[in-house]
């Protein structure tokens, strides 16, 4: 019987850095610096200075991140976001904790991404911002976003929570809009042991009142100048990050690897393939796969031992949080057949070559 192939080997992934891990954790205890502190400031400087921005804030996750975001640009009740449908969901989350509501817009059949051809048509005079996702690390096509928010004199958030390493152009996904979000939640391409996440800005009045609004509104301490949250971003977490920094190159090659070798092991399957954007290179969180008969492939791979997981199953506008938005069945007939079809294959840097041939010998003894 073969040894069966986890979606996801989380273990593998520690056991390579383990001993790194345990003496930064270590260091953390010593110092007693748990909330914030030095590892997290470490860490801060690090990722801005790996992305080239000017600013990095750690928070306790990418859905906090985001929720800051857009309250540094002042959306609240009444405003409107255009965002996708087709993501997880804590996108949209930032937008209905701020009291605004999410426009969804329908997404790329080729790259799951937010099209920039159908934005125009739902900015409004209550659009306040748009906000893409980099959705399973391929970057959006981030050239037409900026011109329509320079030409609608709007901000653009990049949910860049499945993105880290990504590159549009050669530079980093999660550079371009006025503010971009990160998560660090352990099955991320850099994963805390924990919850974590980070908001990314160039705006240095950005990152000031982020910091602010992360700990309680203050940056004196009982001292509070608005009404902020426990946000802040814990003393391990900014340790295992980094640590886990210094791989992250090595670990994107990898990825990198695994997914051109998956293209060309299943380039003779009925399967659409994703496909890295020509001026683009993806951080290849997730290998997404389409296929019309997609339940019965999930079933297969399942059966012969592969893991494999839908990312998403039903897109946000038809999701029960958000029935009343008012939106139905037909609204954004991309991203539905998209979640009808997608199926994400085993991809991980720690995946050996024998698993990846196994996994393409199984999607295609599917089709025989
Ligand atoms: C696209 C996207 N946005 C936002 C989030 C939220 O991040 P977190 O889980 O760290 O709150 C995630 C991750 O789960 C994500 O994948």
């Amino acid at each position: 019987m073969t040894e069966a192939i986890p979606y996801f080997d989380l273990p593998a992934q520690l056991r390579s850095v383990r001993k790194e891990i345990d003496a930064a954790i270590a260091r953390t205890i010593d110092n007693c610096s748990f909330c914030l502190g030095p590892d997290v400031i470490r860490f801060e400087n690090d990722f801005a200075q790996y992305c080239g921005a000017g600013h990095c804030v750690g928070f306790n996750s990418g859905t906090s991140a985001l929720h800051v975001a857009l309250l540094l640009l002042g959306v609240g009740h009444g405003d409107e976001v255009i965002t996708t449908p087709f993501t997880f969901v804590a996108t949209s989350w930032a937008i209905s904790y701020v009291g605004a509501r999410p426009v969804y817009v329908d997404i790329d059949d080729a790259t799951f991404n937010l099209d920039p051809k159908l934005v125009g048509h739902a900015i409004t005079p209550r659009t306040k911002a748009i906000l893409p996702v980099h959705l399973y690390g391929q970057p959006f096509d981030v050239d037409p976003f900026l011109d329509i928010c320079r030409k609608n004199r709007l901000p653009l958030v990049e949910d860049a929570c499945q993105a880290h390493g990504a590159r549009y152009k050669g530079k980093m996904a999660g550079t371009f809009g006025q503010i971009s979000c990160f998560s660090f939640y352990p099955g991320k391409n850099l994963g805390a042991c924990g919850e974590g996440g980070a908001l990314v800005t160039n705006d240095a009045g950005f990152d000031k009142r982020a910091r602010s609004l992360r700990e309680h509104g203050s940056s004196v301490r009982y001292y509070h100048d608005e009404v902020g949250f426990n946000y802040r971003m814990e003393g391990f977490q900014g340790a295992v990050l980094g640590v886990k920094l210094k791989h992250l190159e090595h670990w994107a090659q990898k990825r990198r690897t695994i997914a051109h070798t998956y293209h060309d092991l299943l380039a003779d399957t009925p399967l659409q393939l994703p496909r890295e954007a020509a001026n683009a290179e993806g951080a290849w969180h997730l290998y997404v796969v389409r296929h019309p008969r997609r339940d019965e492939l999930k079933k297969h791979l399942e059966a012969n031992g592969v893991g494999c997981a839908l990312h998403y199953p039903l897109p946000l506008h038809l999701q029960k949080c958000y029935a009343n938005l008012g939106y139905k069945t037909g609204d954004f007939p991309v991203a539905e057949k998209a979640a009808r079809e997608c199926l994400s294959l085993p991809i991980y840097p720690d995946l050996t070559d024998e698993q990846l041939q196994r996994v393409a010998e199984v999607v295609k003894e599917f089709f025989k």
